[in-house]
């Protein structure tokens, strides 16, 4: 995800609903080095914002919720969320923009916050993952179709890649409802994928 455009979507939610209470998910947060990388750029362009505009009013508070599968390793992001703390503490002092964290464990592929309560959703790198293999691998006789693959390759017939196409664009549908349901009015979606610069689907 290119920094400007997180940025430029942070600061548009911010400006347009000043929320007393600012509510950010992140999908698919994972349990590595990226999993803070959010939320240091909301409490850095908030804190920017209020500084620029010489805000005088109460700062917002801030609501982060870091979802993944139930599987994700959720005990290392909450040990190692001290040790964020302490960082930027250290590194903003007071000009901190007070912020709570939470985790969510659940499917992006189904509803995870009530109706209209979230102000910025992100997700990066997740979506390329499917919500279940897809049907249509194995021939009417049960004989796999894409041999021992477990995704597209060279070899795979077109039945396959389209098979795998079909299955993306359900699940992309079903993300895509469940976030309009959940995204409250004039809030934001950022979402980056990996990405390809030919034709080939391998
Ligand atoms: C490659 S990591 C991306 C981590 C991080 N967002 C980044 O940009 O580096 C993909 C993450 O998506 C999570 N994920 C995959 N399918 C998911 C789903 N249906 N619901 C929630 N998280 C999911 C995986 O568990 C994994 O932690």
């Amino acid at each position: 995800m290119t920094k400007p455009v997180l940025d430029e979507a942070i600061g548009g939610v911010y400006k347009s609903l000043h929320p007393a209470k600012m509510v950010v998910a992140d999908l698919g947060c994972s349990s590595g080095c990226n999993t803070f990388v959010v939320m240091s750029e909301v409490l850095d362009v908030v804190g920017d914002l209020r500084r620029s505009l010489q805000e005088r009013q109460e700062p917002p508070e801030i609501q982060f919720f870091l979802n993944d599968l139930p599987g994700n390793d959720f005990n290392h992001v909450f040990r190692c969320l001290g040790e964020y703390k302490r960082k930027v503490e250290q590194e903003k002092g007071n000009l901190l923009v007070p912020y709570y964290v939470a985790g969510v464990p659940g499917s992006f592929y189904g509803r995870l916050f009530p109706r209209r309560s979230v102000h910025f959703f992100h997700c990066s790198g997740s979506l390329n993952w499917l919500s279940q293999v897809p049907q249509g691998l194995d021939t009417e006789r049960g004989a796999s179709l894409n041999n021992t693959n477990i995704y597209i390759t060279e070899t795979s017939p077109p039945e396959v890649v389209k098979a795998y196409q079909r299955q993306f664009q359900r699940d992309l549908s079903e993300f895509l409802r469940c976030r309009y349901a959940e995204l409250s009015y004039e809030g934001r979606l950022v979402i980056s994928f990996g990405d390809r610069k030919s034709n080939c689907p391998t």
